[in-house]
């Protein structure tokens, strides 16, 4: 028999059964309450809230630890590969080399994006903001792939998932490639996703193209490190939007605009922002984490903080090496890098960070990392949604082989109690 909740209320005994989980959080299955006791439940944020039952991320917020289908984010991140890990995220286990030899096979053979694609990307003008014009590519996939919209079978959604997984790095180089008004390149099905990658975003047709392997490896450790993490705003979104039924590039589209915002995926791109702000200022740190600390100052440490993690953010560990790795093999002195050092350490000296349980998170030190790479600030959130598109998919396929029901929360009403209609004349 599992555990059970009792709640009192008007002189009436209520009992609700405990949900059980594999590891961590456990839960109230309320879903009786309302007709039970008319009452429903409010949490703003949904800070206490679970939306679904999953079997994708799990992630410990008090010991930061992050795992991908129970296999631990350090032991992927020095191990596998992106497009591995794409697959262990979709299919619940690690590929066999054949699996494995396969499902690149499937996404390459999908890598060809329509030519009428370049009419939209060329209708933006060079200043727009590269998660605008992703978001808007990756919905119109909808009108050039009308096949792979609303599909049901197993093998039709695989296509799809395939599909995607194969276009949208094209579409991401693509949004690079206009901002800088660069030739766009094609995909090219010889190289490994990776390389393809960097290739699309960096070759030039006047000149020799030289492979960094460090930066391809280090390009791929960072997809590795953003494939996914429980249900995020954008995750959570994607999901919302999926379970009306909407075809998976509306919802994955719908997932690339929660993750623009600054609180979230755009984070990466704000830290950058945020310590050039601090060396063109003088470099004070005190003052700027006065601010941060400040009730009257809505100026926050940009790449501090998690709604989950109250300890270090695994990620942003792994990520720090990745840095330290790149710029000392690079031979590059960034002070933005130092600034940020320096910014860690006095904040988490600092009680207020350590009260609040403030540590770095995965957008710390992401974005030192791809300007390192020659990536601008802008596209920095564009790298964050390649990494997490295998997670947005894995969460989408989840929520629909599940059958789960359309999303719809309910309210609190606090507005105007019922009234009558007032003629224009008699108001005052
Ligand atoms: C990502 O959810 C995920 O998994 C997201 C992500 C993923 O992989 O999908 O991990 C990616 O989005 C990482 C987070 C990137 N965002 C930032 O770095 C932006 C800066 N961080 C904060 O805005 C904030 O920490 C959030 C948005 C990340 C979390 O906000 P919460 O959980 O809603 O916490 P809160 O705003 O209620 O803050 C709690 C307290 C407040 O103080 P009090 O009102 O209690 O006195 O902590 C303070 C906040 O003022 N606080 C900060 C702070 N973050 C929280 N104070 C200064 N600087 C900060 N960064």
């Amino acid at each position: 028999m599992s555990d059970t909740v009792k709640l009192s209320y008007n002189g009436k005994e209520y009992e609700y059964p405990i949900i059980e989980s594999v590891i961590g959080d456990r839960g109230i299955n309320i879903a009786k309450l309302r007709d039970e006791t008319g009452l429903i439940t409010l949490d703003t944020g949904f800070k206490n809230t679970g939306a679904t039952k999953s079997k994708i991320t799990y992630l410990d917020g008090d010991l930061g630890q992050l795992y991908y289908r129970g296999y631990p984010i350090e032991q992927i991140a020095e191990k596998s590969t992106f497009t591995e890990v794409m697959y262990l995220l979709l299919e619940g286990e690690l590929p066999t080399r054949e699996q494995l030899t396969q499902f690149e096979a499937d996404i390459k053979k999908n890598s060809l994006v329509s030519e009428e694609m370049k009419q939209i990307l060329k209708s933006f003008p060079r200043s727009a903001h590269p998660m605008g014009v992703l978001s808007t590519l990756t919905n119109a996939l909808t009108a050039f792939n009308p096949h792979a919209v609303n599909v049901k079978s197993e093998r039709d959604l695989h296509n799809a998932f395939t599909l995607l997984l194969a276009k949208f790095p094209v579409l991401c180089a693509w949004t690079y490639r206009l901002k800088l008004g660069l030739p766009l390149n094609y995909s090219n099905n010889r190289l490994d996703y990776p390389h393809n990658f960097y290739q699309m975003m960096f070759r030039k047709p006047t000149e020799d193209f030289e492979v960094d392997e460090l930066v391809v490896d280090a390009i791929d450790k960072l997809l590795i490190l953003h494939a996914d993490h429980e249900q995020n705003c954008s995750t959570s979104t994607v999901r919302m939007v999926g379970s009306a039924h909407t075809g998976l590039f509306a919802s994955i589209s719908a997932g690339v605009s929660a993750l623009w915002g600054p609180l979230h995926g755009g984070a990466n791109q704000a830290v950058i922002e945020m310590l050039e702000t601090i060396k063109d200022d003088g470099g004070d740190l005190q003052k700027w984490i006065n601010k941060a600390k400040s009730k009257n100052d809505n100026f926050r440490l940009m790449g501090f903080g998690h709604r989950v993690y109250r300890n270090f953010d695994p990620r942003a560990r792994v990520i720090k090496k990745v840095a330290d790795d790149i710029f000392n093999k690079l031979g590059i002195h960034d002070e933005t890098l130092e600034i940020a050092k320096k910014l860690e350490e006095v904040a988490l000296s600092d009680s207020y960070f350590a009260e609040k349980k403030l540590y770095p998170n995965v957008d710390f030190y992401s974005g030192i990392i791809y300007r390192a790479l020659g990536i601008p600030t802008e596209m920095f959130t564009v790298m964050f949604a390649l990494g997490r598109l295998p997670g947005w998919i894995a969460q989408w396929k989840e929520m629909r082989m599940n059958g789960e029901p359309i999303n719809r929360p309910r309210q609190i009403y606090v507005g105007s109690p019922k009234r009558d209609y007032v003629e224009i004349d008699k108001r005052n």
